[in-house]
């Protein structure tokens, strides 16, 4: 059984990454989406809020071979505990790729069994990105073409209660 780990702060989840989800559950057995705590980053939404919004961003995408979770400490450990071969990683331009490239080798470092592979979403997701969607958000500009229903609701609700 083919297994990987999409790993990321999901903060929130984008159209973006749910396209790069649903590449990834093609190719793999079984993918698990798995929500860093990453406290460090003093993300938006809490890790808890965070599962919760990618759980109902997938509800009507009737993926029956992705899970969410989230996961403390290093993702190589949490990956390989998973029984996870490879890791996914989404792509968008070629500004991500120094940061990915440094991540992906030092986890293949710390952790040789495991791969990691790069999926690109579709050109229209590749500008996008939750920081930029947070602050037109924080805003008042209109989000609803880069994140679900659900996910524009809970914006609302965090920048406008
Ligand atoms: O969506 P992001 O913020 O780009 O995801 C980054 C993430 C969560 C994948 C990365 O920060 C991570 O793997 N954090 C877990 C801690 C860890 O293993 N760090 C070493 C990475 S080389």
């Amino acid at each position: 059984m083919r297994k990987a780990v999409y790993p990321g702060s999901f903060d929130p989840i984008t159209l973006g990454h749910l396209d790069v989800i649903k590449r990834a559950a093609k190719l793999f057995d079984e993918v698990v989406v798995a929500v860093a705590h990453n406290d460090a980053k003093q993300p938006l939404f809490t890790s808890a809020e965070r599962v919760d919004l990618i759980r109902s961003s997938l509800a009507e995408e009737n993926l029956t071979n992705v899970r969410v979770d989230a996961f403390n400490g290093l993702l190589v450990e949490y990956a390989i505990k998973q029984g996870a071969t490879a890791l996914v990683r989404g792509l968008r331009a070629i500004s991500d790729f120094e940061f990915e490239f440094q991540m992906a080798l030092m986890n293949r470092k710390i952790q040789p069994d495991l791969e990691t592979i790069f999926l690109m979403p579709k050109e229209e997701y590749s500008y996008i990105s939750s920081r930029m969607i947070k602050e037109v958000s924080r805003l008042n500009g209109d989000i609803s073409a880069f994140v679900s229903p659900k996910v524009a609701d809970a914006l609302e609700q965090k920048f406008r209660p």
